[in-house]
């Protein structure tokens, strides 16, 4: 094997040793992904909605399998209600979500590329919140958030 060839075997075992593949419709899903990301951006500061990390985790805390995962965010997404929401915290300090018609196919691939992505801990974030929280002397979310920054970010 001539030396080239030997390092693209080696870089591509690194690759396939370091990502994960995504499936198709979360590809697909992905590429809708902007219109969330424009108020689910992590480093928004004032915030415009809870960053991703914390939506995913809380969907697999709360559906028994991927399928209901999905289900659940596109029910949420097209018609968001108070008592649909699994966020309360985001609820009260940013108010409901407003509905987003897209088509239900469209939904259940941006639902599922949320379901596959690994989502980095949203530092910047936590940052923002516990800065926000302090300047408005609310202590209890303060110490929150820094909580999460030692668990996750240090
Ligand atoms: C205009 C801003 C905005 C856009 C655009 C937006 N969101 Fe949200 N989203 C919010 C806010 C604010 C919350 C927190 C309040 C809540 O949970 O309703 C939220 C919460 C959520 C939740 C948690 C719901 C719960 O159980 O409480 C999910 C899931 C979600 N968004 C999915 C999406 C998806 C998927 C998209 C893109 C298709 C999207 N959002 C686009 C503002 C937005």
């Amino acid at each position: 094997m001539i030396r080239s060839q030997f390092f693209l075997l080696l870089s591509a075992l690194f690759i396939s040793a370091n990502s994960f593949a995504l499936s198709a419709d979360a590809i697909e899903g992905k590429q809708f992904y902007p219109s969330c990301h424009v108020c689910h951006d992590q480093s928004l500061d004032p915030p415009l909605g809870p960053p991703m990390w914390g939506v995913q985790r809380r969907y697999k805390n709360n559906t028994i399998d991927d399928e209901d995962f999905v289900q659940s965010m596109v029910d949420f997404v097209k018609a968001p209600t108070p008592e649909k929401a699994i966020h309360n915290e985001a609820v009260k300090q940013l108010g409901l979500m407003p509905p987003l018609p897209l088509p239900d196919d469209i939904l259940k691939k941006i639902a599922t590329y949320i379901l596959e992505e690994h989502y980095s801990p949203p530092c910047a974030h936590w940052e923002i919140a516990v800065k926000r929280a302090s300047n408005r002397g609310d202590l209890e979310h303060a110490k929150k958030d820094q909580l999460m920054l030692e668990r996750f970010c240090k």
